[in-house]
């Protein structure tokens, strides 16, 4: 079995959030199990990417309404990542800096998801199956099924994960002409809205749709920005898998990336080497319980809610409070600013910063998630991997993971997207935090936890074989 992976991230190469650590991860576990795992992603201008070699191993040209533009397959040399990676040159559209947020985003998509195709068509790979990405990629099931230049790939079954149901790359039909020929009685197919949605297309076309949780799964048919008609219409081929983590690369023992490294017997010393150091780079004292947060400064994750999260819990507890993350320029702003009112128990990092995100999974106390919508979620699982307890708010994927105190499990969790609700989770691991020796207990317990890829890379491949029948 030969699965093609296409996506727009691919931890090292390029990574804005979770869907690169996932797509750098899950096919290693796959071709693990035996099934033969490629990637294919767009060759970016970054130092990740010029930093290893190629060879370039397809020359094709495709076309977006009266312009075409010439690209080429390139096949990294390296085997290090335990996968084959492929990438796609193009160089006016997709060879560029940043991964999204490109005016010209709508052309840069499709054109990576004809270039894959076309590759594809000349039969210099050969996937028995084509995993798709989020709405990037969302045309793909489309193109294989409805158009006449890729007809002889309709027999190719087609997965769409869905990372994030919030974005879905709505384009007008003044673009319709980018989409090669194809039957119009079946123009229903790409619209939602009276729009092209490349996501809502990949939910129709895909011979089976996935989430990245199971809870997720379940909330899709409520709220999904739009599609939660259609995802409860298409309930029948939809199936959520939990994410998992790279426990190669998320490994306290190992990680070259974090202060001192530890396991579970040392892990108050190589705990207390982290903090340390976080305590001297931000300062702030290090007897106090250290809560922090990682991620993007969106709506979507409570970001919006921080700033006044921190000014309560600083008015009222005697606790640190370490942000990493950038995003809302608002939010940003906001979060700088309070440095000045709590100079030596809040501290920010704006800005993305790999190295340090480690550090803090390893160094702080708790960790900070109080999303508005969480698909997955990767980062309670690396807080709990490197020991840091997780503080979230029911939802997705951390309601599927994290288990309250209370509940005879191992986090804090609260159900209300409010500040109050945030405040009270924060004071109630102050309190936790004290009986050190109970805490102490639940470190060690968590870091055991196995998040990995092991159990859902098993479960892509029941799908995959389910979707394939050896013939
Ligand atoms: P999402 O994909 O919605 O952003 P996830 O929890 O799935 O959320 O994954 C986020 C990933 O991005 C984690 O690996 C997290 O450590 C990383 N990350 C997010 N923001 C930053 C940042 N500012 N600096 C470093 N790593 C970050
Ligand atoms: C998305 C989601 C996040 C998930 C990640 C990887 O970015 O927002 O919750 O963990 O994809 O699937």
């Amino acid at each position: 079995m030969r699965v093609l992976h296409a996506s727009l991230e691919c931890y090292p190469l390029a990574k804005v959030g979770g869907l690169g650590d996932v797509v750098g991860s899950l096919p290693k576990y796959l071709t693990d199990l035996g099934c033969i795992t490629d990637v294919i992603l767009p060759f970016y201008d970054n130092e990740k990417v010029h930093h290893l070699e190629y060879e370039e191993i397809f020359t094709g040209s495709l076309s977006l309404g009266e312009n075409s533009f010439d690209f080429s397959i390139r096949k990294l040399l390296s085997t290090e990542f335990g996968f084959q990676i492929y990438l796609v040159y193009q160089k006016e559209l997709l060879y560029r800096p940043d991964v999204y947020s490109y005016e010209d985003d709508t052309e840069r998509f499709v054109a990576f998801q004809l270039a894959v195709l076309n590759w594809v068509l000349s039969e210099e790979i050969k996937p028995d199956i084509i995993h798709c990405h989020d709405h990037h990629t969302g045309v793909i099931p489309f193109l294989v099924s409805q158009v006449d230049t890729f007809q002889s790939l309709i027999d190719i079954p087609t997965i769409l994960t869905i990372h994030n149901a919030q974005y879905q790359g709505q384009f007008s039909y003044d673009k319709l002409d980018y989409i090669p020929q194809f039957d119009l009685h079946n123009i229903g197919l790409l619209d939602w809205d009276h729009c092209i949605n490349p996501l809502a297309t990949g939910i129709k076309c895909a011979w089976t749709v996935t989430t990245v949780s199971p809870s997720y799964m379940e909330e899709l048919q409520h709220q999904a920005n739009g599609l939660e008609g259609l995802l409860t219409h298409e309930k029948a081929k939809c199936i959520g898998i939990l994410n998992g983590i790279d426990h190669d690369t998320w490994d306290p023992e190992k990680d070259p990336m974090v202060i001192e490294n530890y396991g579970v017997k040392n892990i108050v010393s190589g705990r207390k080497a982290n903090k340390k150091w976080l305590c001297e780079e931000y300062g702030f004292n290090i007897e106090k319980p250290l809560f922090a947060f990682i991620g993007r400064l969106v709506y979507e994750k409570g970001a919006d809610l921080l700033p006044d999260i921190i000014t309560e819990a600083l008015h009222h507890l005697d606790v640190n409070i370490l942000i990493l993350g950038s995003g809302n320029a608002e939010v940003e702003l906001k979060l700088k600013e309070l440095k000045e009112t709590f100079p030596n128990s809040y501290n920010t990092y704006i800005g993305y910063d790999e190295k340090l995100s480690h550090i803090i999974y390893a160094g702080a106390d708790f960790l900070l998630m109080p999303s508005r919508v969480e698909p997955c979620g990767l980062n309670q699982m690396y807080a709990l991997r490197y020991g840091s307890i997780p503080i979230v708010r029911r939802t997705g994927g951390l309601k599927d993971t994290v288990i309250d105190i209370g509940d005879g499990g191992f986090g804090i969790c609260h159900d209300k997207v409010n500040v109050q609700d945030v405040y009270n989770s924060i004071k109630r691991g102050v309190e936790f935090y004290n009986d050190q020796k109970y805490y102490r207990k639940t470190q060690k317990e968590i870091i055991k936890i196995d998040h990995s890829w092991n159990n859902s890379a098993k479960q892509y491949i029941e799908l995959y074989k389910s979707l394939k029948q050896p013939q």
